[in-house]
């Protein structure tokens, strides 16, 4: 493994000044919370600037209601886009409907209400093995590998649709993790977990999907492996590959994406660029504060 200090690409340097303390809150900052005004980033979360610049999105839900009880919805009207080539975060406390989210995006969850769309196409509950097929890629948060196969027979199943392309698929993947190539004849599940979010991740890609959906993938994992895992999303990302991702690690995730949303309570709460989100008043207060003491 590379250690991302030494990594000369500047998009993937993490040790960008951060200005503010976490739940520190400048006093230079404009009382949106005192006068009720929106930020910026609640204006962006608002329905009709959603519907403005979500023209043309890759992946796109409006409005989406779905949950897993009758009669209890999780996701409460929420709506999201991801526009080609970009990497967005997603973030939340605990339970906000993170990973519902996108396991409705992903066809797992029925949609009680609202759409989605992929490249303008309805795709709105459509099961997951066509999503596959259309170039959608999604690793779960957990159980993400087949433990009793090997690295290369977990690689075989992310290409079952299209075995031919197996070889170019792999020499790519092992690119981008070299100790999957390495150890390819070893049983996953004698993986640490890091390792076995290498294999989660690589056996999406061996379909060459134009978007990758990744469930928290830093979780668990040594500072070190996180950094690893976040610079393989940027270099994945680089190739042409469009991300969402969940994620529990905040700031890390919001200084590496291109755009992030803050989901609470089942609906898109704030968005805007990471950047600007790692800076708003409201979004450390209510959030980065409290997520960034728990990491
Ligand atoms: N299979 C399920 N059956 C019933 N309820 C569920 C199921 N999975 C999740 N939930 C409920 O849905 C809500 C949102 O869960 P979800 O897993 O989407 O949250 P999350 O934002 O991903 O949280 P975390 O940060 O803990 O991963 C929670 O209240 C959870 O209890
Ligand atoms: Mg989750």
């Amino acid at each position: 493994m590379t250690d991302p200090r030494h990594s000369t690409d500047p998009a993937l340097e993490f040790d960008r000044p951060v200005e503010q303390e976490p739940g520190a809150v400048d006093a230079e900052a404009p009382p949106a919370a005192a006068t009720g005004e929106l930020t910026p980033a609640e204006k962006a979360a608002t329905r009709e600037e959603h519907v403005r610049l979500a023209e043309g999105a890759l992946v796109r839900a409006d409005e989406l209601v779905a949950g897993y009880l009758p009669g209890v919805n999780i996701l409460r009207g929420c709506d999201f886009y991801l526009q080609d080539g970009e990497l967005v975060g997603i973030i939340g406390p605990n339970g906000a409907g993170k990973s519902t989210l996108l396991k409705t995006l992903f066809g797992l969850i029925p949609v009680r209400s609202g759409s989605v769309t992929l490249r303008g196409e309805d795709i709105t509950s459509a099961p997951a093995h066509r999503l596959v097929s259309l170039g959608v890629g999604y690793v779960p948060q957990n159980n993400n590998v087949f433990p009793s196969l090997t690295i290369e027979e977990n690689m075989q199943m992310g290409v079952y649709l299209r075995p031919k392309t197996f070889k170019e698929r792999f020499d790519y993947v092992v690119e981008l993790f070299p100790l999957l190539g390495e150890r390819r004849k070893g049983k996953a599940g004698s993986l640490s977990g890091g390792e076995r979010q290498m294999v989660a991740m690589g056996r999406a890609l061996m379909m060459d999907p134009s978007v990758l959906l990744l469930d928290e993938p830093s979780a668990g994992l040594s500072p070190a492996y996180q950094d690893e895992v976040f610079i393989r999303c940027r270099r994945i990302n680089a190739t042409g590959v469009s991300i969402i991702m969940v994620e529990q690690n905040a700031r890390r995730c919001l200084q590496i994406c291109d755009r992030g949303y803050v989901l609470d309570q089942g609906r898109n709460a704030y968005t805007d660029t990471g950047d600007s989100l790692m800076h708003d008043p409201k979004v450390i207060e209510l959030y980065l504060g409290t997520l960034a003491k728990a990491h």
